[in-house]
């Protein structure tokens, strides 16, 4: 028999990218191999978002585009993963006809068993619910052999009013630790050297572990036991970020110093209404705690635009808030309303025009922010992990420095993908740095951020 071949396509967080990694990894486990394209797949699979309305329509519009391209080839089958599948079910095929299978975030294992379902009935089959099964013991496919995504914990229990993740994921799950380390201590032993840990709210991991395990203590038998070279975490919530997390970050060498921290409000009033947990005041002392205690700290947050009752005051003092908090970066949203979530009744909704206005002029303000906060780089010595050439400079390589920006920069040919070099940054961008490998220092040895 011919090999079968899967083309996946993924929207949203790290999360859905993490996962798509493990779909690759079952189907290839199955004997599938990936197709480059759409046209050219048996089975083409769509891992979904839901956190903003606009994130839905594209899933439900590209599965549209699809369903001409399976009356093309008949027998293609067209699987939904993801936020989308986990929350309407089989609410999908109402919507999207053309769709197979419809499977829950927390049912990926049984990707194959539904496949030879649909094709042995020729009906559609639908799993979701948010209890955890058995995972499928394949390799995640990953797309770099450098970096890698290890998902620590699933769900979230805090309920933002405007979030819809803990309504689809369900209830906080950490894994457990053993788990988490022998992982990265395989991704070090096969080459990796940098891991990204997710959660909706990493901070809270270990809730309900026994023995005990914080996240704390996790990154710390991480740093000590798995020989991994760089650690990352994504993503925080305020108000479970510990003065022993901002320890962990100062102190254990393979943890970056970058921080993500949804700030997502200046008002304590639309804070309140969020129902986020903490005031601008919580959130100044805690930034205030981290920047002290690890200078040079890259702290990125979210800021939502137009959350129902936000007066030109409360957006005020978003404003004001990111001026004095000075982030390196932030990623803004307008408000976008998804039913079931506590938000989703609140009056006073922000006119789309007015939240359109706001978003530009927070994003204006970072823009300057950013490039100001980079600026003192200019001369500096970075260590960068070296990812492989430069696609806007084919001549020149690029890479991440410990905070977390791309830098381009000319080297000389004894530097390969992987390596830790230290780089000496003539310019300093909104995207990107440039720089030039610096001879005489080790970055290992030489304490360059
Ligand atoms: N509308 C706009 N932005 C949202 N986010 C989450 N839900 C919504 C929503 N309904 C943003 C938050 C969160 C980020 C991942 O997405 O800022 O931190
Ligand atoms: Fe959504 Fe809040 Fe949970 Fe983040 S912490 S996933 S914003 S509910």
């Amino acid at each position: 028999m011919q090999t079968r071949s899967a083309w996946l396509q993924t929207f949203g967080c790290q999360m859905n990218e993490a996962d798509s990694e493990k779909m690759a990894g079952i189907l290839r486990a199955e004997g599938y191999r990936l197709a480059a394209a759409p046209e050219e797949a048996d089975v083409i699979l769509i891992n979904t978002c839901s956190i903003r309305a606009k994130a839905e329509q594209k899933a439900f519009s590209l599965a549209g585009r699809l369903s001409t391209l399976k009356r093309r080839r008949p027998g293609t089958l067209l699987v939904m993963t993801g936020c989308i599948a986990q929350k309407l079910g089989a609410g999908v095929l109402r919507r999207a006809p053309a769709v197979d299978a419809v499977i829950g975030t927390a049912r990926l294992g049984e990707l194959p068993e539904l496949l030879e379902r649909v094709r042995a009935s020729g009906s559609p089959a639908v799993s979701v619910g948010t209890e955890p099964r058995e995972a499928h013991p394949a390799v995640a496919v990953r797309s770099s052999r450098l970096k890698a995504w290890v998902t620590v914990m699933f769900g979230c229990d805090n309920f933002c009013a405007y979030c819809i993740v803990p309504h689809v994921r369900g209830r906080e799950r950490s894994r457990a630790p053993g788990e988490v380390i022998g992982e990265v201590a395989s991704l070090a032993a096969a080459g990796f050297r940098e891991v990204t840990l997710l959660g909706q709210n990493v901070n809270s991991y270990g809730r309900g572990l026994a023995p005990r395990c914080g996240f704390a203590d996790l990154l710390r038998e991480l740093d000590a036991r798995t020989g991994i070279g760089r650690l990352r975490f994504t993503t925080s919530h305020p108000k479970d970020f510990t003065g022993e997390l901002i320890r962990a970050v100062r102190d254990l060498p393979s943890v970056c110093e970058a921080v993500h921290l949804p700030l997502q409000a200046g008002s304590d009033a639309v804070l309140g209404r969020m129902n986020r947990g903490y005031s601008l005041e919580d959130y100044r002392r805690i930034h205030g705690e981290l920047t002290a205690a690890v200078p040079g700290v890259v702290v990125t947050t979210d800021v939502i635009v137009g959350f129902p009752g936000e007066t030109a005051a409360d957006f005020a003092r978003t404003v004001a808030a990111l001026e004095e908090l000075r982030f390196d970066g932030i990623f803004s949203f307008a408000y976008s309303p998804r039913e079931g979530t506590a938000a989703w009744g609140m009056s006073g909704a922000v006119p789309e025009r007015e939240k359109a206005a706001r978003l530009a002029a927070v994003q204006e303000l970072q823009y300057g922010i950013t490039l100001e906060k980079r600026r003192p780089l200019l001369g500096s010595v970075v260590e960068v992990l070296v990812e492989g050439a430069s696609r806007r400079d084919p001549g020149a390589l690029t890479g991440r420095t410990r905070g977390n920006a791309i830098v381009n920069f000319r080297a000389d040919g004894t530097v390969s993908p992987g390596d830790l070099v230290g780089v000496s940054i003539t310019g300093t961008g909104f995207l990107a740095l440039e720089g030039a490998m610096t001879i005489d220092q080790d970055p290992q040895q030489g304490g360059v951020r």
